[in-house]
């Protein structure tokens, strides 16, 4: 690795939030190795960059690598199935991911003197008996549970992130990610944005698990991205929530995503999943005085930005009969397009005014 370019890993790279720290790193002029197996993630979500002489992406396992180079100056674990769909169908590679792939990236972390990142979880705090949940909360957790693979490997990744730190000095970061949503998630990933967007856009019946009354907060994955980047550059070697602490039921979000798309779905209930959290929300103080950060996309904001990259998912995936009626936009219908707007497709396509998919050239602006 010649290059004076800070040199970054980023593990599970391709995935949703991997893809948009791939595209953040490149753009703040580093290098960027992006290491993933596909397990969730995709190739097309960094097909953009794959041209790019400071862009690198290595097929690999991290579960099972231990010679991904050294020389890194910063090292990001993104690798990790992150919905429920995903970890329950993939138990033990999420359990091998947390601990032996965390290990793996720390040996490498090591030999290289990198700053490692890990992208933790609100799971590490269970089904939480504290409310809103701060980093001195240790959580509430079933830990044989269906949920448990998940929770525990992060768990297990933090407490070894914690060690190396204490045993080796190594420059360690903690980030507790609460539910993020934002272009290039899988409109099949089981998350309650893809799901209820596709549904409602669909006019199909919106599926809510329990009677809705259970809370959650949705952070915009610019926000969250920026987060992270300042939690990767501060001192802080133990865990920071990063999330927006704003809840809403899922009751009342499916009903703001209906509203959004402009759709005649009705809302249908199924049981509610074991050991669901009935509520979730960070305490950010600790991200607002150290990192001096917080959201600064409302979710209304957020969700309409997201709403062309799942039309085309929808179109992509032949998913039929599609709603084009048009859709209540908060910056209303021409013309004023505030930043999100410009953002909200970046490294995607775009519907231009003619109705025709285009490619945005340079998905790094
Ligand atoms: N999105 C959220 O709301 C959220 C919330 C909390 C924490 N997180 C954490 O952020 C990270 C990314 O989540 P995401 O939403 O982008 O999920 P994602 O599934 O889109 O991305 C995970 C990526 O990791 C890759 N991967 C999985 N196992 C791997 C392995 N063994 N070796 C190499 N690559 C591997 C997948 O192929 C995928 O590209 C995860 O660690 C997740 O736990 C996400």
């Amino acid at each position: 690795m010649a290059s004076s370019k800070p040199q970054t890993l980023i593990a599970g790279g391709a995935g949703f939030l991997g893809s948009h720290l791939c595209d953040r790193f490149i753009r703040d002029g580093h290098h960027v190795t992006c290491v993933d197996n596909l397990l969730t993630g995709r190739l097309e979500n960094v097909d953009h960059l794959l041209g790019d002489p400071d862009f690198t992406f290595v097929h690999r396992d991290i579960s099972t690598s231990t010679d991904l180079g050294t020389g890194y100056d910063f090292i990001l674990n993104f690798a990790c199935p992150a919905s429920p769909i995903d970890y329950l169908r993939y138990p033990l590679e999420t359990l091998d991911v947390g601990s032996l792939g965390m290990r793996n990236l720390l040996g490498i972390a090591k030999a290289s003197n990198a700053r490692i990142l890990q992208a933790s979880t609100s799971e590490v705090y269970g089904d939480p008996l504290v409310h809103p949940q701060d980093e001195s909360y240790w959580g509430h957790v079933n830990p044989i549970g269906p949920r448990s693979v998940y929770d525990e490997s992060k768990r297990f990744a933090e407490a070894i992130m914690a060690s190396y730190h204490r045993e080796f000095g190594l420059e360690t970061r903690i980030a507790r990610i609460f539910n993020t949503y934002g272009t290039r998630m899988r409109l099949d990933d089981g998350r309650v944005l893809p799901t209820f967007i596709k549904q409602a856009l669909c006019d199909e019946p919106i599926s809510i698990f329990g009677d809705g009354s259970q809370t959650r907060p949705f952070c915009y994955v610019d926000d969250l991205v920026e987060g992270i980047v300042r939690l990767l550059y501060s001192d802080e070697s133990d865990p920071v929530n990063i999330g927006n602490p704003e809840e809403i039921t899922i009751g009342e979000f499916a009903e703001e995503v209906v509203k959004l798309t402009g759709s005649r779905s009705s809302i249908t209930y199924l049981p509610l999943p074991e050991d669901d959290p009935k509520v979730r929300k960070p305490d950010i103080t600790k991200a607002r005085v150290i990192l001096g950060w917080s959201p600064a996309t409302n979710r209304t904001d957020g969700v309409a930005s997201t709403l062309d990259y799942f039309f085309d998912e929808v179109s992509r995936l032949g998913i039929a009969p599609i709603n084009r009626r048009p859709i209540q936009r908060p910056f209303g219908r021409a013309g004023n397009r505030s930043a999100i707007q410009r953002r909200r497709s970046q490294g995607r396509l775009f519907r231009n005014r003619a109705g025709k998919n285009k490619r945005i050239s340079d998905p790094r602006t």
